[in-house]
């Protein structure tokens, strides 16, 4: 024990008066406090080896100026903010005699019981002894070294000796991985990059601590400290696995999958990740688990991290600034993202997990959904009436009412007889049909009498109980066995399914629901085995207080791990052989929407946000969350527009329609026994501004097909927060009623009732009216601007040309259709943009080639279009029509190509040469003078 001693002195130590002191300077008190101690320890007590980038610290007594402090003194001189909870334990009341037997501090504080949101009474005592480094050696990639505990942890089966490794991957991302040295662990069967060479000018230094071990990070730019992991001790049990680290910034994103706002809030707060079918509610665990956070440093550089691990885990938040990851197996794989910009941080991230699927043109139309189409010719009236009225509309979806029985793979020979018609139908026109699956398999029907079920037992594909029995639980058509999609077999009998079923529905996509997996009988209908996967020694904290509510049991069996291992994966599993099977059957780009999801799931499917409620909170909602799930890599996300359950009302669905069209998953979904919601019910003032809304979002598909080429091939976000172009403006950091599609178009919703008007911010800059093309010079301010009930404010950034389109009815009309160009001109009259165009379904076209893309420039009054790379597909278009926004001076004369053409100006500031029939697949330059 003697040499744990040390440390008391090594952590550090507030004076009494810590807590207390006043801010002076923008920084918490701890903080500051936090930095000057360390710049203490650093300048009089550090003994530092450089190691090629790497700097090993020891820390030493500070001169005996310290007087021995007791216990008491010790536990109270911890600060508030800094104090790591020892006894996270819920639905208990940790008593003194309970928080000492783990050799912690108890101070009682004045709130009602032990609060699980508050400063925790049972903490961490600055000695509280961990893991020692012994040794520490070079490799090829970095370093590894060897960690020893020497007294036991109060969680079972605690690891004594545990490997560091250390992999410099590049200059902008390091890997650090702890894992038991003796025994392989579970760990997540990700397919990541790996390094095959040391990165030669990291912009980070890494330094250890010794004794006890710890990690600190820094940005070598600014000397930020961007992790510190001394601050609280390493625990690393079979099932208990936990880091702290002091936090450089409060600026906190990711951690998904909540309800919150963009920002996380600091203030003891507990974010649990295991996949769970619940409406979205603030704090819960909701329907997948992203175990990654970027962070907004002090200056504009951002940081990310990623916890490779899919156990279930709870990461809890306090305000030192301070974060601990608490998870209950697997192993400790970090990779962390240096940036230095937001943007980059996630396309590091992306180049680990994997860059998103490129959609089918088709996807980013209009999706019209509802539980509760009675029939299929219900289902087929409203697509005519949408029709009717010109409404875009790309895809006509399903829920299980198609289904007989509720069973996967049929559908009712009565009430959706006519099905194949009006699949057909809707294929003739250009539209396309996505039907839900559930993975529950129904288990209850005479043998011989559906093949799914048969076929699967037959080829023992399904989730086992521990005995190796199928697990049985219940969802939508009874009891039903659940496939295990981390075994291949399975890939085979779901392809052959889906294959057979395709033969007589020729769906387009699919949407896989209810794959977290949601189970009505929490673990199965025989409940779960007593057990310590079941009953781990520490349970995160999960909506319903145990691992099994409303899910399969941990203990279950599957093929290449437990239930406890691969649950938080089972949507991606599911995602990744239903885009598979989807690629074989049809052989184009597929359209999958999951509802759960775990990093990398970008690659195979997008995702909708869940059982929303149709209320004007729940709207504002939907921001943060696809702005969330921007950073998570899936890019292609949205809410049900209007509303899931409860009942919307005309405002409400006009504004949220409003909203949707921005989205970049763009779907009405609504629930059974509820109002029609899709645009044809309302009436033709509400109806018209739907329609125009869709309308501008189709005249938008080429910009937005654009983007989400950039995310495929490079990790770009689509729907972006501001502080992705406005690092520097702090102000825009804790924006999520705005967002921007890309770098350049800002959509600034109405997200309350009773309005005719909205406030948004505008960052530094000149911005224009996306329709008018009036501009404003912001210093960056919040401006008060009109909105109506049929308007929905955009607005361009300076230097921006977007590709526009003349809207169609379908995406497929409308992608025939000319193009108009706009360029919003910077304030030294320049302008940049860009256009992938390919056949907008058909598979890698980007990989094999087959695609169009152009570059777009505007320099001293030209503007010229230039083609980098050419197929067939750009013959087919026309550029119609080029407005210049911000053209100062009218221009006496306009050349296209050198020849003169009429052009018409106007008093604010914007230029327009129509009738051009430039073919897209020419270069072209357009002057005036
Ligand atoms: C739950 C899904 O979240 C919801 O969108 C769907 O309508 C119901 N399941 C019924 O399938």
């Amino acid at each position: 024990m003697k040499s744990y001693q040390k440390l008391a002195t090594d952590i550090p130590q507030p004076t009494e008066s810590y807590a207390e002191e006043e801010s002076i300077d923008g920084k918490p008190p701890c903080l500051r406090k936090l930095s000057t101690w360390w710049l203490g320890v650093g300048l009089l007590m550090m003994v530092a080896v450089l190691l090629s980038g790497v700097t090993m610290w020891m820390f030493r007594h500070m001169s005996g100026s310290q007087h021995e402090q007791t216990p008491l003194e010790k536990c109270s001189a911890v600060p508030e903010p800094l104090r790591f909870d020892c006894y996270p334990e819920r639905n208990m009341v940790v008593t003194k005699e309970l928080c000492e037997s783990r050799g912690c501090c108890f101070i009682e504080r004045d709130q009602p019981l032990r609060s699980r949101s508050g400063v925790p009474w049972c903490f961490y005592p600055p000695d509280f002894p961990s893991y020692t480094l012994e040794s520490l050696n070079q490799t090829e990639l970095g370093m590894v070294g060897l960690l020893r505990r020497k007294v036991k942890a109060y969680y079972p089966r605690d690891i004594e000796r545990l490997q560091l490794s250390v992999e410099f991957e590049t200059d902008t991302r390091l890997h650090i991985k702890i894992t038991d040295s003796t025994s392989p662990r579970f760990e997540v069967p990700l397919e990541v990059p790996q390094a095959v060479k040391r990165a030669e000018n990291p912009i980070y230094s890494l330094e250890f601590s010794k004794e006890p071990f710890g990690l600190l990070l820094r940005r070598r730019a600014s000397g930020a400290v961007l992790l510190n992991t001394t601050v609280a001790p390493l625990i690393f049990a079979d099932q208990f696995l936990q880091i702290s680290t002091i936090l450089p910034s409060k600026f906190l994103y990711g951690l998904g999958e909540h309800r919150s706002s963009f920002l996380h809030s600091l203030d003891w707060n507990t974010l649990t990740l295991w996949a769970r079918d619940v409406p979205p509610m603030e704090s819960y665990n909701l329907y997948g688990a992203h175990p990654f956070y970027l962070l907004m440093e002090e200056g504009g550089s951002a940081h990310g991290v990623f916890l490779l691990n899919s156990n279930a885990m709870e990461v809890a938040l306090q305000p030192a600034p301070a974060l601990t990851w608490r998870a209950i197996g697997g192993v400790l794989d970090f990779y962390i993202f240096l940036g230095p910009d937001p943007n980059m941080v996630i396309q590091q991230y992306q180049q680990v997990i994997g860059f998103p699927a490129m959609p089918p043109f088709w996807g980013l139309g209009f999706h019209l959904c509802r539980w509760g189409y009675g029939t299929s010719n219900e289902t087929w009236q409203i697509v005519k009436a949408m029709r009717n009225y010109q409404i875009p509309q790309d895809a006509q979806w399903n829920d299980i009412d198609y289904m007989e029985g509720y069973r996967d793979f049929t559908f009712d020979p009565e009430k959706f007889d006519t099905l194949p018609q009006l699949v057909e139908d809707l294929h003739k026109h250009g539209q396309y049909y996505v039907m839900i699956l559930d993975p529950g398999i129904s288990s209850t029907n005479p043998p011989g009498s559906y093949w799914p079920y048969d076929e699967g037992l037959r080829r023992g594909i399904f989730i086992n109980t521990t005995q190796g029995q199928t697990l049985i639980g219940q969802v939508w058509p009874g009891l039903t066995a659940f496939p295990d999609f981390s075994n291949p077999d399975t890939y085979q009998w779901w392809l052959e399914n889906l294959n057979q079923f395709h033969t007589r529905i020729p769906f387009d996509g699919l949407w896989i629901d209810m794959n977290e997996p949601s189970d009505f009988k929490d673990g199965s209908v025989d409940g779960c085995s007593p057990g310590e996967l079941d009953n781990p020694p520490y349970v995160p904290a999960v909506l319903g207080g145990s691992l099994s509510a409303k899910t399969v049991c941990a203990s279950a069996k599957q093929s290449t791990s437990v239930h406890y291992n691969l649950h938080n994966l089972y949507g991606l599993m599911e995602a990744k052989a239903t885009a598979s099977a989807l690629i074989q059957i049809r052989g184009k780009r597929p359209l999958v929407i999951s509802r759960s999801t775990f990093p990398s799931q970008g690659r195979y499917s997008g995702h909708w946000l869940g059982d929303n409620m149709s209320k004007w909170k729940d709207m504002y909602w939907s921001v943060p969350g696809v702005l969330s799930f921007n950073l998570f890599g899936i890019p292609l996300v949205g809410a049900d527009i209007c509303g899931f359950s409860g009942t919307t009302s005309e405002e409400l669905c006009t504004r949220w329609m409003q909203l949707g069209a921005f989205y970049p998953f763009a779907r009405n979904h609504n629930t059974q026994k509820e109002k029609a919601q899709d645009p044809v019910a309302f009436s033709s003032v509400a109806r018209t501004a739907m329609k125009e809304v869709l309308l501008t979002r189709y005249a938008l598909l080429p910009f937005l097909y654009t983007l989400f080429h950039r995310a495929h091939l490079q990790g770009h976000t689509v729907a972006r927060a501001l502080f992705f172009e406005f690092p520097q403006d702090v102000i825009t950091y804790s924006i999520d009623k705005q967002f921007l599609w890309g770098q350049s178009l800002l959509v600034t919703p109405v997200l309350e009732p009773g309005m005719d008007s909205v406030i948004g911010y505008f960052p530094r800059g000149v911005w224009y009216d996306y329709y008018t093309g009036s501009s404003v010079n912001s210093s960056g301010e919040s401006l008060k601007m009109a909105a109506p009930l049929d308007h929905i404010n955009l607005h361009l950034r300076e230097g921006a040309i977007l590709p526009t389109q003349k809207p169609g009815s379908t995406s497929w009309v409308s992608s025939g259709n000319p193009l108009r160009l706009i360029a919003a001109l910077s304030q030294n009259a320049s302008a940049w943009g860009d256009l992938f165009w390919d056949d907008g379904e058909s598979l890698d076209t980007f990989e094999r080639g087959d695609y169009s893309y152009l570059v777009f420039n505007v320099t001293q009054n030209v503007f010229t279009s230039t083609v980098l790379h050419a197929n067939v597909e750009a013959t087919y278009i026309t550029v119609d029509v080029l407005s210049v926004y911000g053209v100062r001076e009218k221009p006496s004369r306009v050349t296209v190509n050198g020849k003169e053409n009429p052009f018409s100006y106007l008093d604010n500031q914007v230029l327009t040469v129509s009738d051009l029939n430039l073919n897209l697949s020419q270069g072209f330059s357009i002057r005036w003078l």
